[in-house]
Order: structure tokens, then sequence, then C-alpha cells
């Protein structure tokens, strides 16, 4: 998919860049993304937007994967971007991204974040809670602005991968429910903040979605409500945002909709709850991360030991594992892999893909056909792009892999691989001396 290929050499290309190449350049792990595919992402998103005359922003969920030159790309690419740390929003501002378009959301941002985000004059808060209601209130009294907020909201309903079930009881972290009542009662307390200007509400249902069934529940909820809220307050949203969630596809398991198709059936769903109920048309917004992002990316590894159990299991070790890929020991994630340096080979054996961490789970897939691995071979597991980076680790002390962004032949490295030095800057060696 995207631009990888087989070359000449019988290796895996990816942006016109062989990776057995890339791999003698930059060594491994590596994180090696295809910026064209993530460039078509964002475009099909826009104009899927476009088509529909609805007024809208795509705020790229940056949790998925964030480094400056990400922030770049999605800011190139005309999008609004979702910061949920004061870490990701740093590196949205210092990346240069516009603040008028960061959207900042969290179940529980310190006052410290708070201050940061208001003195650098984000385009909306996603406030969470009353507790941050409140405080959020007094911060921007204080400095005589009024800030931009939406509520975040649980309208009862949970997406899961494959089913999605409707709850009345709203047991969740996130928002303020509708169904307990906190979402109309965090409507008309913003509403009488002096200091906060409520630009709509927010939901968001879940990840690694496939159908629409979810989308379309939570607009009928959301529409019900906002009609009991203009009912009561006379109040009506300017912004409807619906969130991300929008699935991809791992291995053949996985059946997303195109991105147009989630679009249509969003927007279809707003125009038919709103019409009926002589609202005034919302602007949409939506926050996809993995979508955009996810099957871009592709990890390459290095083969070393192989551990042949007759009868049992043979294990395939690579140089990484838990720590730049942490979803199948977290969520039992699938994925699927290649000999990168031996793509016109046949699979002639079953393995198990081990990394290298002291700890059994840290397994990157099980049981999968393969050409028969030599130590030295690259390893290439794909889809990695969303979430993999993002929540890698040092566990083990292991440094965190390189990214590459490639595009038409040419690579550009957008985060070093980390250093030894890198993991000892914060560590102290003790003097001996007790200070008090
Ligand atoms: N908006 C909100 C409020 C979210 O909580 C999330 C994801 C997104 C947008 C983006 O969702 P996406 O389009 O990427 O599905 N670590 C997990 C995924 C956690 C998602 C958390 N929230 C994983 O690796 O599958």
């Amino acid at each position: 998919h995207g631009t990888s290929r087989v070359n000449e050499r019988g290796h895996l290309e990816i942006g016109g860049c062989d990776t057995a190449d890339l791999v003698r350049t930059y060594g491994t792990p590596l994180y090696v993304y295809d910026e064209t595919l993530i460039r078509e992402k964002c475009q099909t998103y826009v104009k899927a937007f476009e088509e529909t005359g609805f007024r809208f922003q795509v705020a790229y969920a940056s949790k998925a994967f964030m480094c400056m030159a990400m922030c770049r790309l999605v800011a190139e690419e005309n999008m609004s971007l979702d910061v949920v740390s004061g870490g990701e929003l740093y590196t949205a501002l210092t990346a240069g991204f516009p603040a008028a378009r960061i959207h900042f959301h969290g179940n529980n941002k310190t006052e410290d974040e708070l201050v940061m985000a208001l003195d650098a004059g984000i385009g909306c808060f996603v406030v969470d809670n009353f507790y941050e209601l409140e405080i959020l209130n007094d911060l921007a009294r204080e400095r005589g602005v009024i800030v931009p907020i939406m509520l975040r909201l649980t309208p009862g309903i949970e997406a899961h991968t494959h089913e999605y079930i409707s709850t009345g009881q709203d047991d969740s972290k996130f928002g303020f429910g509708v169904a307990t009542g906190q979402a109309l009662a965090a409507v008309k307390r913003a509403l009488d903040k002096e200091s906060v200007h409520l630009l709509g509400i927010h939901s968001h249902i879940g990840s690694q979605i496939f159908d629409t069934v979810g989308f379309v529940g939570a607009v009928e909820v959301l529409g019900a409500f906002l009609e009991q809220v203009r009912t009561e307050t006379g109040y009506e949203v300017e912004v409807l945002n619906l969130g991300g969630g929008f699935g991809i596809r791992y291995t053949e398991e996985d059946t997303p909709l195109p991105v147009d198709e989630y679009v249509k059936v969003i927007t279809d769903e707003v125009r038919r709850q709103f019409s009926a109920r002589a609202y005034r048309m919302p602007e949409i917004w939506i926050e996809p991360g993995r979508s955009i992002v996810g099957d871009a990316g592709t990890t390459l590894y290095t083969v070393g030991s192989i551990k042949d159990i007759p009868g049992i299991r043979k294990y395939v070790a690579v140089d990484g594992g838990m720590t730049d890929n942490i979803r199948p020991a977290l969520y039992q994630a699938k994925y699927e892999a290649a000999l990168a340096n031996r793509m016109n080979e046949q699979p002639a054996e079953t393995v198990s893909i081990a990394g290298k961490c002291c700890e059994s789970g840290d397994m990157l897939i099980w049981d999968y056909m393969l050409p028969e691995a030599k130590p030295g071979d690259i390893l290439a597991i794909s889809c990695t792009g969303a979430y993999g980076y993002s929540m890698a680790n040092n566990y083990n002390r292991i440094r965190r892999p390189a990214v590459v962004f490639v595009k038409d032949g040419g690579a550009e490295v957008v985060v070093e691989r980390e250093t030894y030095d890198d993991l000892i800057r914060n560590d102290r060696l003790r003097a001996g001396v007790i200070q008090r």
C-alpha cells in the first residue's frame, strides 16, 4: 500500500527508498514513515468534508504520533491539532504550529498546562470536568481574556472494535455524562461563566472503529441533548466535535471503511438530526489519529537469535520489541510482517517474532508464515505508525529508535535515535552526602 513496493533487488522499498539502504544508513530498529501516504490521508479527510458543504476542522490527534516535523506537516496540510498534555503542546508550539488551530484535551490538565495553553492563545480547550471549568474560568478572568471551550460529553455510546454497546450508565473517567444529567448541568454552568465562550460539545466514542453505527448513535443522542439544552437555555452550539476513532487495516481480519465514508455518514446524520429540529447547522470537527499515520509507518528490525524448539515453536528475535511497540503486549494487537531483504521468497515456516526485553510477554507476532529467517535479515512490521513511537519506552534501558520520513527516493531523520548519554542525562550520582 502507499508508495511501498518490491524493487528489482527483491527488497521492500518505501517512498522510493530501499529499506536495506535505510537500515545501512540509520540502523535498526527504525520507524519509516511514508510521507506521501500521510499527506494523502490528510487530504482525503479535508476533501471529504469540502464535498459536504459543512464548515469543518480536521484536527490530527497528535497522541498517535508526534514530533516537530509531524506538526509542520499537519500545519502545511491546513489541519488543526489535538494535544493532550503540556509536552504535546510544547512540541507543537516549538514547531511553530498556529496556536489558534490547537485543541487541548485531557481529563486532568494541570494548572501549569492550562496556563501554558492560555498564554499561547490556543483555539479551544476541551473541558472535561467541573473542576477544570472552574479553574480555567478563574485563570482566564485573572488574565482578562475570554477562552473558547467545548465540553466533552459521554453520550452513552461505547464503540468497541467490532460491536458497539449502548450503555445507559456513563461509567467513564472522561467527560460529562448525558444520561446522568451532568452534561446538562455543565452546559448551564459554562453559559454562566463570564470568562469562557462555549463553542459547542465534543464526543469521542472509541478507537479502531470499523462501522458507522456508533457515530450515528452518538449524533442521535447529541441531537436530542442539544434540543433539550435549547429548550431550557435558548443556547445553540456553533461547533459539534465528533472525535476520532476511525479504524485501519492491520491484518486481513480488520475491515475499516474508506475515510470519506465515515465523513459522509457523520455529516449526513448531523444534517438529518439538526434539520429535523430546525437547529442551525453546526461546524463539524473531527480528531483522527490512527487513520492518518497508522498504515504510513513501518518498523524495520534486524533479526538476531533464533530459537527452534522442535515440535513446539520457533522464536525469531529482533532488536526491538515492546519498547518500540507495546500494542501486542498491551492489547494483543495483531500485525503483519515480511523479510524486507527477501521479498520474492515464498513463506517457508511458521515463526513467532520475539522482542529483546526481559519479559515473556514481549512478543510482536505469534505464529506467522515467513521465508526461513537468518540472523542479519531485515524484518519489517507494517502499520506501526500509530501508537508505536508515541507509546515507546525505555524499559530495560533500551534506547528509543530513530524515525525517518521517506518520500520520492529521499529520507530524512525527524527524530534521532536515543543515545546512551540520553539515557543517563537525568541521572545524578549521589555525592555520598545527604543534603538537608
Ligand atoms: N480524540 C480523543 C478525545 C481521543 O481520546 C482519541 C484517542 C482520539 C481523538 C484519536 O483516536 P484515533 O483516531 O487515533 O483512534 N493507545 C491505543 C489507542 C488509544 C486512543 C486514545 N484516544 C492504541 O494503541 O490502540
